[in-house]
Parts: C-alpha cells; structure tokens; sequence
C-alpha cells in the first residue's frame, strides 16, 4: 500500500453517471435489452480520446442511456462507493443529474431509490459516509432546472446539496440565478462547475449571483490572481480534477497545473476524479499523477487530503472527527 493509499480522503467532485465501467455499460445494456453502438468494450475505450468538454459530454450521455431500472442506479452508486472505500475515501460527496433520466421517463423515485439504498447499504458494510447532489445540466433551460427541483422534491432529506454541470461555454452561470435561489430557499448545499473550460468571470458570477460555496473545477481562476485571492480570503474550495482536465485538454500538461499555486495563495484546494474510467483513474490516480508530474511530497499530499475533509459539507462534528 502506498503513503496515498493509506491516507484518509473524501471526495467531492465525481459525477455517479460517469463512474460507469465499460463493461458494466454492456452488462446493464444486456440487462435491459439494449443494444450499444459499440461492439466491444476495447471499441466503446478507444473512444476515450476526447477533444474537449462537449465531446466527452456526448459519449457520456449515451452511455447513461443503459440506466433504466432501480437496480441499474443501486448498482452504479455500490461500484463507485466500493471503490472509493478500497482506495481510503471515507466520505464521497456525489453528483447525479436527473435530467437525462426523467426525459426517458424513469420516475426520481427508481432513480433516487436505488441510489440511496445504495448509499445506505454503504455506510453499513463499509463505513464510507455517501452523500447526493443534483444537477442542473447548463445547456438545458432555467425553467428546465426550476423543473428538477420540484421533481426531486419528495425525496430532498435524501439529497445534500444542488449543482450545476454539463457544457459550460455560452452557458453561465448567471442564467441559473433563479435556480440557485430556489435551492437556497429550500436549504439545499450550493455548489457549481465554473472555470472548467468557461473563463474566470463565470466563476465571479457563481460567487456573486448564484451565491455557491464551492466552485467545482475553477481551474481558469488563474488566469485572474484578484480571483485566487478571493477565493482565499472567502475561503471558497476548489473541487480540482487533474486528469480530468489533462483528457479533456483543459490543461496541456500536469507539470504546470496550478494547484501548488492556489495552495500557495491560500486557497482551500481539493483533488478528485469527475468521470473515472472515461479520464483514466479514481481518486489515488489523481493523486499519483499530481505527486509524479508535481514533485509533491507527503506534506503537501496530506494537506490536499486534509482540505478535502475541510471542503466538505459535512457537519462539523465530522469534520473535526476526520481531521
Ligand atoms: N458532467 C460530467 N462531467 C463533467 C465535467 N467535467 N464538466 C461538466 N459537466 C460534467
Ligand atoms: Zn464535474
């Protein structure tokens, strides 16, 4: 076991839909009577080569087509959660967006429900501590997000927190100001995806507009050092996911990914996977590639695993037992 194995971690930024393994896509495809527009999952992997954000979103969203069913969702959530527990994630803060289940018809309820079985059954057997966040997807409408609350409304003692992903260019966040204030309102986590391949500014308006307490990516706040210091100061954590943006081209090269900079600057900075077996690895594989491609040391790794507990939303009490 290495030093990163062993170290106690939560993450906080992995889409459930994108923790789907190709050859579980085929088994659940099977499973519900569907048929891939791969014929192998060597075919479906040697699309893993992407040209940016909306060509993994593209690939992404057809491979959420073979979720159908509850047990499709609890499945889903297990895998992840029995991973991340191997690999020392002792709490996983998870996305999961409706939107592309509800436009084929499958009930939150199915969706939800098999997602926190899952989670349920986690803790359990495992003692991972798993917690849900919806989101909105950007490209679709506001009204279509004002949507998602209202179907998800039943079941929110289930859900910790509200997002916003999907393709960010042309899509700011100052179109979803209504959305966030209805998740506000009705006590929800705030959270959201900006600076991922979108420019600081929108980062700016999901402080300012949408009023979130993480900014999920926020790689582009860079290219602004007034930026980097009010993230310091306010102490709003980034959700960084080094190989996500190395596959989507967000960053050419982890040799010069800003993270030691934003730690230098102050800023609470967290590690995470986003869509694991589409960017190449789980949690310790970002960690193994910022250790390798940054020189980082145990110091500076603890601290990254540290500001993940700190980062969170759990309580406090959970934070200062983590800690
Ligand atoms: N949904 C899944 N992965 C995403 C990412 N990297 N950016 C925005 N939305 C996403
Ligand atoms: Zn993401």
């Amino acid at each position: 076991m290495s030093f990163i194995d062993t170290l106690p971690k939560a993450e906080l930024h992995v889409h459930l839909e994108g923790t789907l393994e190709p050859d579980e896509m085929f088994r659940l495809a099977a499973r519900n009577g569907l048929v891939l527009p791969w014929e192998s999952t060597e075919a479906l992997r040697a699309e893993y080569s992407f040209t940016g954000l909306e060509h993994f979103l593209r690939l992404y969203f057809e491979g959420c087509k073979v979720l159908c069913r509850r047990e499709d969702f609890y499945d889903l959530t297990a895998a992840y959660l029995r991973r991340a527990a191997s690999q020392g994630v002792r709490r996983a803060e998870m996305f999961f967006g409706p939107q592309s289940f509800l436009e084929r018809g499958i009930p939150a309820a199915e969706q939800l429900g098999g997602i926190t079985d899952a989670i349920a059954d986690a803790s359990t057997d495992l003692g991972i501590d798993g917690a849900l966040i919806i989101t909105a997807q950007r490209h679709r409408t506001e009204a279509a997000a004002l949507e998602l609350l209202e179907a998800v409304r039943s079941f929110q003692d289930s859900i910790l927190g509200v997002g916003l992903g999907s393709a960010e260019a042309g899509n700011p966040p100052s179109k979803f100001t209504r959305y966030f204030a209805a998740a506000r309102a009705q006590g929800y986590r705030l959270t959201c995806h900006a600076g991922e391949e979108g420019p600081p500014a929108y980062i700016r308006e999901a402080l300012d507009l949408c009023h979130v307490e993480r900014i999920d990516h926020g790689y582009t706040a860079a290219q602004d050092p007034d930026l980097v210091s009010r993230l310091a100061d306010e102490a709003i954590p980034l959700t960084m996911c080094p190989l996500s943006n190395l596959r989507l081209q967000v960053t050419d090269d982890l040799t010069t990914y800003p993270i030691v900079d934003f730690m230098k600057a102050g800023v609470v900075v967290t590690v995470n996977s986003d869509d694991p077996p589409y960017f190449g690895g789980y949690l310790n594989e970002n960690y193994t590639a910022l250790e390798q491609q940054l020189g980082l040391g145990a110091e500076k790794l603890t601290t990254l695993a540290r500001n993940s507990f700190l980062a969170s939303f759990a309580d406090q009490g959970q934070i200062d037992q983590a800690l």
